[in-house]
């Protein structure tokens, strides 16, 4: 079922130009300003529909969604999976196709299994968008993270950018990868060696096959051996949460050495530039990945993340439902 216009869906940041990036940053800072009004309520998608189709937990992401589509005065309804019909056996395909026949304007997606967004989008009528599919992609938190760093360091072109932690199953940091280089920005990434894969060939290949778009390079990725070295000097320290529901055998001894060996203190933060700035996309975990002294301190942007992903949200809702670019 072909759609009029495919940028409807928001399946993955891999798909998107940096002009596509840009473009719904632009639109999302425009939206910024409605959330600071008394009235948080604008008329924009008044008619629409958003249905919020959670197949795993969350707090942000479907809180956020839900917010952005009711400050944009759409109709929201959110589905999980513990009250659907799809814990009495129903394909996921029907769960879509039923969904469908009801005529929202937008899907919005949050599975364990990579893929299941793009699954979606092709038997749906509605634009589909990717609230995170398994350890593929999460392509509105690369977007906030990527306003949050905006709004800071005025820029991402030639920023250092540290990821630290679970690399190998974390979208976030699959997402942010491709949002950043595309962007013009450096990304060092670190973390246990079970846990950060050495060769990111996978990532250069895919970003290659999408259509002729940038691919990330091998000059604006590096693998570190160490933690400090991926902090030394860094304008972004981005710290990832450890996903004990996504690691099927030990990675690493006992979460006590973890913390020891990789988790960010003040200590470490030490070595990166004296106006650094730390992200993380929640939920924390902490005294493991993050220590509270950082967590809670002023170089740490944690809830402005999370203030920013409304106005995202509220911009890729909008262009989902037929809005352009940079209005
Ligand atoms: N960052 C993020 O996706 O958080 P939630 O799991 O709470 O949505």
């Amino acid at each position: 079922m072909e759609k009029p216009y495919r940028r409807r869906d928001l399946l993955g940041i891999r798909e998107l130009t940096e002009a596509d990036i840009r473009g719904i940053l632009d639109t999302a800072e425009n939206f910024r300003e409605i959330n600071t009004r008394e009235i948080k309520k604008v008329p924009t998608l008044r008619g629409k529909t958003v249905i919020n189709l959670f197949f795993e937990n969350s707090t942000r992401t479907r809180t956020s969604f839900e917010l952005a589509a009711k400050r944009l005065s759409a109709d929201a309804v959110n589905i999980s999976v513990s009250s659907s019909s799809v814990s009495k056996g129903e394909t996921l395909v029907d769960t879509a196709l039923n969904l469908d026949a009801m005529d929202p304007d937008c899907i919005v997606v949050r599975h364990g299994s990579a893929g299941v967004p793009h699954q979606l989008a092709k038997v749906s009528r509605a634009a589909v968008v990717n609230a995170g599919d398994g350890s593929n992609e999460h392509p509105t938190q690369a977007l906030l993270d990527a306003m949050t760093i905006r709004e800071h360091k005025k820029k991402i072109q030639g920023l250092e950018v540290a990821i630290v932690g679970d690399i190998l199953h974390s979208r976030v940091a699959r997402s942010n990868i491709h949002l950043l280089t595309k962007l013009g920005a450096k990304v060092r990434v670190a973390g246990p060696g079970t846990l950060v894969p050495r060769d990111f060939g996978y990532l250069i290949e895919e970003a290659g096959t999408s259509r002729g778009r940038e691919s990330v390079s091998t000059a604006s990725l590096t693998v570190c051996p160490h933690v400090e070295d991926a902090i030394r000097d860094a304008d972004v320290v981005m710290i990832l949460r450890i996903q004990r529901e996504r690691q099927d055998s030990a990675y690493f001894p006992t979460l006590r050495e973890y913390a020891v060996h990789y988790g960010l203190t003040n200590g470490r933060l030490d070595l990166a530039k004296k106006d650094a700035i730390v992200l993380h996309p929640g939920p924390m975990n902490r005294g493991i990945e993050i220590a509270s002294e950082v967590a809670d301190s002023s170089r740490s942007l944690i809830l402005d993340q999370v203030k920013y992903g409304v106005a995202v949200r509220m911009a890729v809702l909008y262009l989902a439902t037929g809005g352009s670019l940079g209005s």
